[in-house]
């Protein structure tokens, strides 16, 4: 199917963000030798990346609002508009010269969301989606997994890190689950999480504690691949801090009884 008028303006947006990343993403190769480490020359990818993104979709549509992950909230004249970017999402992945990470920008119209990117610039994925339009890899129709038992399934799943709460609680939840399933990953990137999830090679996806711009895109292209989503509660608030729980809709429901709360 040809990309729509606004799926083009964004793929251009992401890939222009994205040669920037693959420059620095060599960088980051040379620089784990360093004593000092990559970490403040990947803050500034992250920042460089995040700047073209807003240049280019506020020159391409203007006066839409944005919320993005280093600049936050920007209001603009356009109230019923507004992009959810995440300009690198995989950062640890990023720093360590791990080639997964992600681009990832949503549309929000009306409040809901309507469009989503989600683009490696390392091996050029792109998973896109537009409501009522289905979900795509690269130019390939895609779907979630048909698999129905949780001991057929591939879970995957964000670990919480250094600095942030709930740990114990992590642990109780993913012992249930590593007792009921065939396996379970953590890629570093919630937003290729869902992706890879939409795209049927991971059966469910589940992390507490994560944010709008992590999984906005990623929302988008699960439902159009006919995926079922929700906050760990069941509820519509994955885009306020509820966490996500995703999958088919068998799969969604067996892996809220086992981690919901
Ligand atoms: C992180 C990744 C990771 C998830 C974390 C996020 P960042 O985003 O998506 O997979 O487990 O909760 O914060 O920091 O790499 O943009
Ligand atoms: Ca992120
Ligand atoms: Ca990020």
């Amino acid at each position: 199917m040809a990309a729509s008028a606004l799926m083009t303006m964004m793929l251009a947006a992401a890939r222009k963000a994205g040669r920037s990343l693959s420059r620095d993403f060599g960088e980051v190769e040379h620089l784990q030798v360093s004593m000092k480490g990559p970490g403040n020359f990947v803050t500034a990818a992250d920042r460089r990346a995040e700047q073209i993104l807003y240049d280019e979709l506020s020159k391409a549509r203007h006066g839409y609002g944005f919320l993005m992950e280093e600049s936050g909230a920007v209001e603009g004249p356009d109230k019923s508009h507004r992009w959810i970017i995440d300009p690198l999402d995989g950062t640890t992945n990023f720093l360590h010269s791990i080639p997964h990470f992600a681009i990832s920008i949503a549309l929000q119209r009306e409040g809901e969301l309507v469009a989503g990117l989600i683009y490696n610039p390392a091996n050029h994925d792109l998973f896109t989606a537009e409501k009522g339009k289905g979900a795509f890899f690269n130019d390939r129709r895609i779907r979630v997994a048909a698999r129905a038992k949780l001991e057929d399934a591939v879970i995957v799943t964000g670990i919480p890190h250094r600095g942030k709460g709930g740990h114990e609680d992590y642990l109780t939840k993913l012992a249930e689950l590593m007792r009921s399933v065939a396996g379970v990953r953590r890629s570093g990137s919630a937003a290729l999480d869902l992706a890879w999830t939409a795209a049927g090679r991971y059966d469910g996806y589940w992390e507490d504690d994560i944010q709008a711009w992590d999984v906005a895109a990623g929302i988008v292209i699960l439902r159009e691949a006919g995926g079922f989503v929700s906050d760990m509660r069941g509820g519509k608030a994955m885009l306020e801090g509820g966490g996500i729980i995703a999958g088919n809709e068998l799969m969604h429901r067996s892996l809220k009884k086992l981690v919901a709360g």
